[in-house]
């Protein structure tokens, strides 16, 4: 069995659909759910779904190591980004080599970097007038959004388009697309 860990910060639309995807799948589990703000509503989604959630401050990633020994405690073979805001601690890079996958919710390397997530990075993309977005998923290394690409999927995006409009059609590439491409990734 490949054991998952996900790693979340926010709403965990992601890390829900990822559990419900290899809920019941005989090669690949989630395992936990790990999160860094205390009322990340992941937390609540994690208690409905059955999935263990637990809650790590800033110490536990960059200080002490508590993530990391966390991670290993439990035989985690891969780590999840879904939403996670923070860049990720040399240690668990070094511990995890290619095996830590994130989503971006724009074109790499387009809108990426320190300070491109979640909604800044769809009001920037309307500000700009493109005329696509879509999602990049991705191997992480040491910098923000800069490892190597594993998927793209692009939307359309017409002058009527708002950040809102465009996070809903980022967020329904992303529940399509994410799991089937984590499943690939980790049985190849
Ligand atoms: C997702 O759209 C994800 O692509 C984005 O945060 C959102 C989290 O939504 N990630 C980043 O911006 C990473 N730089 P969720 O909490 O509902 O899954």
């Amino acid at each position: 069995m490949v054991r998952l860990a996900i790693l979340a910060s926010g709403n965990g639309t992601n890390a829900q659909r990822i559990s419900e995807y290899f809920s019941g799948n005989s090669q690949v589990s989630v395992d936990c759910i790990v999160y860094n703000k205390r009322d990340a509503f992941v937390a609540e989604r994690a208690r409905k779904l059955g999935v263990p959630a637990y809650y790590f401050g800033r110490a536990d990633f960059y200080d002490n190591g508590r993530v990391l020994q966390f991670l290993k405690e439990r035989g985690i073979d891969w780590v999840i980004l879904a939403g996670f805001l923070w860049l990720v601690p040399e240690d668990i890079l070094k511990a995890f080599p290619n095996r830590i996958i994130n989503i971006h919710p724009a074109l790499l390397p387009n809108y990426g970097g320190k300070g491109m997530y979640g909604h800044h990075v769809h009001e920037a993309v309307i500000a700009n007038k493109e005329s696509e977005s879509g999602i990049t998923i991705h191997i992480v290394d040491n910098h923000y959004d800069r490892g190597t690409i594993l998927f793209q999927a692009k939307c359309e995006l017409t002058a009527a388009d708002t950040p809102d409009t465009l996070a809903d059609k980022i967020h329904q590439l992303e529940q399509r697309y994410f799991p089937e491409v984590i499943e690939k990734t980790v049985l190849q």
